[in-house]
């Protein structure tokens, strides 16, 4: 018997290179190598040759069996490497996808309107302020020139807390408007001031237009020369920015507050025709603030020379404008805690308001 060792190679060669997977190469690997294998089976087949044909053959043999184990390797290697492409192509996740729009938080409206008033009184120069919500008598209401007989401290308009005895404790109140950090900021500051307040406020009312908690933003600017025209000029640029109108028409109406002299209510100009309301065009008003020129006798209470200084103040309902801008029809419906509500209403949160980016995202 001869063995022809060239032949088995190349047709165990071909064998390899043709193995379409792992599995199936180790299946040649046996099929040549293994106990039964066609090389394993020649190299006993040896025996039987002459003695010079045994090693040639032998010699052959071994060659053979080394070049199929390379050959086993490298196809192997191939396979391998084809296996895990196919797997991460398969598997593959893409960590530079952004995150569906369905899943991200929304922004209350109340948290949007405040972004946009910092971001408008911040251009021109005013900065922000924080008070307490449970304020003291003297911040809330007599510094303000609303002594003890004034109405807006009777409890029905006003909450307290209690003292240790159980009654009312008027020196512990919810604070019924953000015109105490105009006080706080007064007698902690020299002039010139120029700060906004917005933040929490609390008054026992609920119907359509009045919830017991809501928002304020207090503006206040001191100095040696401010003047009503001063006034006027920064609620106007306010409104024009704010309402994202030209010329936003202002109507400012005689009216009374403890705290200033003159004071005013500021009207803006709008449309509600068709029941539609647009703002900045048409014959309607409505009210979205009190202001004025503030009182002698609050910046006396706060340790400023009303000889040297003078200043204006104003308070703008959060809620209010909020409504007007984003035709929100119940104020109410601010404090549900509806995310469907939230969902309609809400704003994105990554974007910051600012003049130069634009105010809402
Ligand atoms: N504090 C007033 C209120 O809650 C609003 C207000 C009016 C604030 C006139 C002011 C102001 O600073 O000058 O009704």
């Amino acid at each position: 018997m001869s063995i022809d060792a060239d032949a088995l190679k190349t047709e165990l060669l071909s064998q390899i290179e043709a193995a379409p997977d792992l599995a199936a190469l180790d299946g040649v690997r046996v099929s040549a190598l293994g106990k039964k294998g066609r090389i394993t089976a020649a190299m006993k087949g040896l025996g039987g040759l002459d003695p010079e044909a045994r090693k040639a053959t032998g010699q052959a043999l071994n060659a053979v069996k080394d070049a199929l184990a390379a050959a086993i390797d490298a196809r192997k290697d191939v396979l391998e490497t084809a296996e895990m492409n196919t797997k991460l192509e398969a598997e593959r996740i893409d960590v530079t996808l952004p995150v569906r729009p369905e899943q991200r938080g929304k922004l209350h409206p109340i948290s949007q309107t405040i972004d946009e008033v910092v971001a408008i009184f911040g251009a021109m120069g005013l900065s922000v302020r924080e008070g307490p919500n449970i304020e003291d008598g003297f911040h809330n209401f007599t510094a303000l020139n609303m002594p003890p007989e004034h109405p807006a401290r009777q409890m029905m308009d006003t909450f307290y807390l209690k003292g240790e005895d159980g009654e009312a404790d008027m020196d512990r109140v919810l604070r019924t408007h953000t015109s105490p950090v105009q006080i706080r900021t007064m007698q902690s500051e020299k002039p010139p001031i120029r700060i906004i307040a917005p933040g929490r406020t609390y008054r026992s009312d609920y119907d359509a237009t009045h919830t017991p908690m809501f928002h304020q933003v207090e503006g206040l600017v001191i100095d040696k020369d401010i003047n009503f025209g001063h006034l006027k000029g920064c609620l106007q640029e306010f409104c024009d920015a704010y309402f994202e109108v030209d010329h936003v028409p202002l109507r400012f109406r005689p009216s009374y507050f403890p705290f200033t002299e003159p004071s005013a209510e500021v009207d803006i100009g709008c449309s509600r025709k068709g029941g539609e309301l647009k703002i900045g065009a048409g014959d309607d008003w409505l009210e979205i603030l009190g202001s004025g020129m503030v009182h002698p006798r609050v910046l006396d209470y706060c340790g400023i020379d009303p000889e040297e200084y003078q200043g204006f103040a104003f308070g703008m309902g959060i809620e209010r404008i909020a409504m007007l801008k984003y035709g929100i029809p119940d104020l109410r419906t601010f404090y549900e805690a509806d995310v469907r509500w939230l969902k309609h209403y809400g704003f994105a949160p990554i974007e910051v308001a600012s003049l130069e980016r634009g105010l809402t995202p």
